[in-house]
């Protein structure tokens, strides 16, 4: 695939191939990353439908008649719920971040846009943090603040020190604690660094200092303004520029004025130089930067008379950068200093990955004149339109980490909510349960009235039996309160009747109990079940083992007689069954 202006490019900058393949590659890294933030996003909308799909399902609430919860959908719910969690913990596994402090001695146009490739190449890697630092040509602040971003625990230090020695202790302090230095585009004088990475400053100085030689062809007076005392670029591009002039003997360096880069100190520097050499006559001015050659150019207009040739270093691309000055003729020449910052993350990545790098890097750069520059605005135009969409396609990117987050977030309040939920339906799950034992208790204590010692159902004892009857209707009943039907409670004192009639019969099977109630094996079972929990045969034995321990308390009768009058066909079976039922061998009630 190729981008749209990626055939301009190619063949209007054959030069330019390298830039525009690594502008695509950029492009398409960031459309993949893009991919996969959508694709996370809609993973996280799935999951947001998940939930809600989950809260829409209504908890099943037992009923009253013993009708329990849907078991199996609750064991659903529950491995829902645990599945669910388990998606949500897999999504949010953090990565690693290096943090990269970059120590900047100034804060200008040239530095804005290195921040910005800096920025931009970090969000090639995504786990990389960036924290800035601008000195503001202060030695002195800029070695504070690399401590401080020492202090703070960066992985790397990118720094490009304001002068070569003052900071220098304040690198190889940073260095001999084992964090990786990058110093770029100016020199220390010390060993201790990881990598360097700039232009040729020296070759910058040369090349301009024969372009100077051609435009006055061998013949001229030059006024150079230097850069920053002690920093390197000024050094190096200075003993270029002097270097190229010992070869025309016709062109002289009438002095060096002493500048700092700024175009304010530039212009002063040139107006009080002027003011005091009324009568020299300069040919050409080289600034060492284009904001120095525009500081000087000032001064000259403000002069009056006549106007030199301004040369200047830098050729920025952008609104009154250095291509569009020479384009629009107020410098002659400038020569590009590239920031490159996205090509210094790299080289930070690749140092920290413990990946292979160059520990001595020379960017390429070229002089901008007349007869190129109106090419290379456009160029540069070009470059910075795609600059302009990498950083909305940036942008975008942002914004679906951001709601990613927020999603994020949500997922985890409502898997929250749904445990919370999960926690409220267990208990009342709980509750229900033992509120539904207790009441088959109750039915089974009150209606069915088995306990032994407490209502004897015989013949022998109509009061009490009267009682248990009247007990049924009676408003203290549990059976009869709002929540157990009316219709339970006649059921149960119905049923018991007919077991209670059926209890010296030993062949009595459910299905005569069935069919005395009236109704079917299968009703009658569920029914009971339901109700009591216990099965018809298990309340029959029940009830014949109550029926035996009345007998053993209030008759003479043997245990063999009792163990017949209550429907047991065998009398060591029945004291198996008692003993089972009370814990006791019905001799051992009688005593
Ligand atoms: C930016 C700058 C550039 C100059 C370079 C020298 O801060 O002043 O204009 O070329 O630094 O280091």
């Amino acid at each position: 695939m190729c981008f749209p202006n990626e055939y301009f490019m190619m063949n209007y900058f054959p030069n330019d191939k390298k830039n525009c393949t690594k502008h695509n590659e950029r492009f398409r890294k960031l459309h993949k990353k893009l991919i996969i933030l959508q694709t996370k996003q809609f993973h996280h909308i799935y999951l947001n439908n998940f939930i809600h799909i989950i809260g829409l399902v209504q908890m099943d609430s037992p009923n009253t008649t013993g009708e329990l919860m849907n078991e199996p959908n609750m064991r659903h719910k529950i491995i829902l719920f645990f599945a669910l969690a388990a998606m949500l913990a897999s999504c949010s596994g953090g990565k690693v971040k290096y943090r990269i402090g970059v120590s900047q001695c100034s804060d200008d146009i040239w530095r804005d846009k290195q921040n910005a490739e800096l920025r931009m190449g970090a969000y090639f890697h995504d786990n990389v943090e960036l924290k800035f630092a601008a000195a503001y040509d202060s030695d002195e602040r800029q070695v504070q603040q690399i401590d401080s971003l020492v202090g703070s625990g960066i992985d790397l230090l990118i720094v490009a020190p304001n002068q070569v020695s003052t900071i220098s202790p304040a690198i190889d302090r940073a260095y001999d604690k084992g964090i990786p230095v990058i110093v770029f585009e100016r020199k220390t004088n010390s060993q201790k660094y990881t990598a360097f990475i700039s232009a040729d400053n020296y070759e910058m100085g040369r090349v301009m200092g024969e372009y100077v030689i051609s435009r006055l062809h061998g013949q001229g007076q030059v006024l150079e303004i230097m850069g920053l005392k002690g920093s390197s670029p000024a050094i190096e591009r200075h003993n270029g520029f002097m270097d190229a002039l010992k070869k025309a003997t016709g062109v002289s360096v009438m002095e060096s004025l002493q500048g700092d880069w700024t175009e304010p100190t530039a212009y002063e520097t040139t107006r009080k130089w002027l003011s005091a050499n009324k009568d020299a006559h300069v040919d050409l001015v080289f600034g060492m930067n284009d904001r120095t050659a525009m500081g000087a150019r000032k001064a000259f207009l403000e002069n009056g008379g006549y106007t030199p040739l301004f040369c200047g270093i830098d050729g920025l691309p952008g609104e009154n950068g250095g291509i569009q000055l020479v384009r629009d003729s107020l410098l002659d020449a400038s020569y590009i200093y590239p920031t490159h910052g996205d090509q210094l993350i790299d080289l930070a990545v690749n140092i920290l990955e413990g990946k292979p790098y160059e520990k001595e890097t020379m960017m390429m750069s070229a002089l901008v004149t007349r007869d190129n520059a109106k090419v290379l605005l456009m160029q540069s135009e070009e470059l910075m339109r795609q600059g302009k969409r990498l950083d909305l396609l940036h942008e975008k990117a942002d914004n679906y980490l951001h709601e990613l987050d927020t999603q994020r977030v949500i997922n985890w309040l409502a898997l929250g909510i749904i445990a919370l939920l999960m926690v409220v339906f267990v208990l009342v799950y709980l509750y229900q349960m033992r509120k539904i034992a207790l009441q088959r208790e109750r039915v089974v204590n009150t209606l069915w009235n088995l306990k032994p010692e407490e209502v004897p159902v015989t013949a022998e004892n109509p009061e009490t039996a009267e009682s248990v009857e009247t007990s049924k209707t009676s408003k203290d009943s549990p059976v009869i309160e709002e929540d157990e039907p009316a219709a339970v409670s006649l059921f149960f004192s119905r049923f018991k009747e007919v077991v209670e009639a059926r209890l010296e019969d030993s062949d009595v099977s459910v299905e005569d109990l069935a069919a005395d109630m009236g109704l079917s094996r299968v009703q009658l079972y569920r029914k009971v079940k339901a109700v009591a929990g216990s099965s018809p045969v298990e309340l029959l034995r029940t009830a014949r083992l109550n029926r035996a321990y009345q007998l053993l308390l209030t008759t003479d009768k043997s245990v063999s007689e009792i163990a017949y009058a209550v429907g047991f066909t065998s009398p060591s079976y029945f004291t198996k069954c008692f003993k089972e039922e009370y814990g006791q061998v019905p001799g051992e009630i009688r005593k």
